[in-house]
């Protein structure tokens, strides 16, 4: 059973993220496995539910049909897996107590996302998601990105409070 569920998750995210291999690859940088696997899958959930006010009122998206819904939870389900991975010496070592704590909370919002999407609850995947979302911004403020535009914005703003 547990082996069939692994082969689901990684069936699902083959089609998904092109490729259930790359993500338990150890040796990924913390920024290619953002990039690549978390932030995609997270999108997947974030963009399942959404309240959109346009001109001539609101839009409100939700999955419509079980494999949708299925989709969802399979993300949710996802996040959770990658969770466990940032837990892993390969993305943990080096880093401090709260790495760890930041990673279970992942892990613990992703199990209540997982949950809210087998209810096929829009609001709960919508509520939840918005705790996913406060998860992940926690770690960024204690371990921000090291390149890009984020980078040099958080160095600008270092520099300013000096
Ligand atoms: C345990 C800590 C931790 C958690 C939790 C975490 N991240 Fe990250 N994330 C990082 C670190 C560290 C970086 C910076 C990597 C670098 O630039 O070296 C990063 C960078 C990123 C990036 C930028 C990648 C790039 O191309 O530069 C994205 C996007 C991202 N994370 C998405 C997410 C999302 C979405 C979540 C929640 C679902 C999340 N992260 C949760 C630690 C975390």
């Amino acid at each position: 059973m547990a082996k069939f569920r692994t082969f689901a998750v990684c069936f699902t995210s083959a089609i998904l993220l092109a490729g259930c291999n790359q993500a338990a690859q150890p040796d990924k940088t913390v920024q290619q496995f953002m990039a690549q696997d978390v932030q995609p899958t997270a999108d997947i959930y974030w963009k399942s539910v959404q309240y959109i006010n346009e001109e001539g009122g609101q839009r409100d998206i939700q999955p419509q049909t079980d494999a949708e819904w299925q989709a969802v939870q399979d993300a949710a389900r996802q996040l959770a897996a990658y969770a466990e991975l940032l837990k892993t010496p390969g993305y943990a070592e080096g880093r401090g107590s709260d790495w760890i704590q930041f990673a279970d909370s992942l892990a613990e919002v992703s199990k209540q996302a997982e949950q809210a999407a087998a209810e096929k609850n829009p609001e709960k995947v919508f509520d939840v998601g918005g705790t996913v979302y406060s998860v992940c911004s926690a770690c960024h403020m204690i371990y921000p990105t090291t390149s890009g535009p984020e980078a040099e914005e958080a160095a600008a703003s270092l520099a300013a409070d000096e």
